[in-house]
């Protein structure tokens, strides 16, 4: 059985006393409420994460994620959090190739390959973000141009590691627009994306990979997302900023 997996990205969102005061609330309510085995992951800004991690204390399947990492390993690089520093922090899981950091700060898939294999190396576990733009998926392109991302920046990575890799598929038109993808446009890529790890890893890889939907989702549309076959959970944006949304999400993923 796949891992399901709901994160909220919180973006560059909430000074430390607001985020503090979120991570806390989604912690008692989940801890409180939700029953399954989904894993619930925060990704609050870098500032935070300490913090974040020990108001997640021992909380069962509530774990803590990075919203980006340098493709270096350390040095001379003003400004740069490394794999490293995140690991001395209790990061579990880190945000890889978010469409916002591939279009304003020119993240290249050879830089994303970079990245992903030095989250693997430290453990942890990324979470790698593809997704078209609005104009590729109306020129038809999307689901080629979706697949050359993944086969550029993850098929040199062997089978035991590539499994421990998290796809998140999350259509640029979708993301804080307010639009979401219909359950069937999702269902479709997540599919075709699973058949192109099966192209390269094999069906019993392919299948062992969670694969999360993320744009615009929210409790009013996260149960009809999730019951999709192909999709293991989200990557949730703005929904992820106020708690019992967030939570919502969460319950929705069964
Ligand atoms: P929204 O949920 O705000 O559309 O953002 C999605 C996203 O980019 C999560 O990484």
């Amino acid at each position: 059985m796949r891992q399901y997996i709901v994160a909220g990205n919180w973006k560059m969102n909430k000074s430390l006393e607001d985020g503090l005061k979120l991570a806390s609330e989604v912690i008692n309510i989940a801890n409180d409420e939700v029953k399954s085995n989904v894993n619930i992951v925060l990704c609050p800004p870098f500032t935070h994460l300490t913090s974040v991690k020990k108001l997640i204390g021992d909380s069962k399947n509530i774990f803590l994620g990075a919203q980006n990492v340098s493709n270096k390993k350390s040095g001379a690089y003003t400004g740069e959090i490394s794999v490293e520093m995140l690991k001395s922090v209790g990061v579990d899981y880190v945000i890889i190739g978010h469409s916002e950091r591939r279009e304003y700060f020119n993240e290249s898939n050879e830089m994303l390959a970079e990245k992903t294999n030095l989250v693997l190396e430290a453990g942890m576990v990324p979470i790698f973000c593809m997704g078209e733009t609005l104009a590729q998926r109306e020129q038809g392109i999307h689901i080629d141009f979706v697949k050359s991302q993944i086969t550029d920046s993850l098929f040199h990575l062997v089978d035991t590691e590539f499994r421990k890799v998290v796809l998140a598929y999350e259509p640029i038109w979708a993301i804080g627009t307010g639009v979401t993808a219909s359950s069937e446009q999702a269902q479709e890529m997540h599919l075709m994306i699973r058949n192109h790890i099966a192209s390269k890893y094999g069906q019993a890889t392919a299948d062992a990979i969670t694969i999360q939907y993320g744009g615009s989702c929210k409790a009013s549309n996260a149960v009809e997302l999730f019951d999709c076959p192909d999709i293991d959970g989200g990557l949730i944006g703005g929904a992820a900023l106020v708690a019992r949304e967030f939570v919502e999400v969460v319950k929705a993923a069964k």
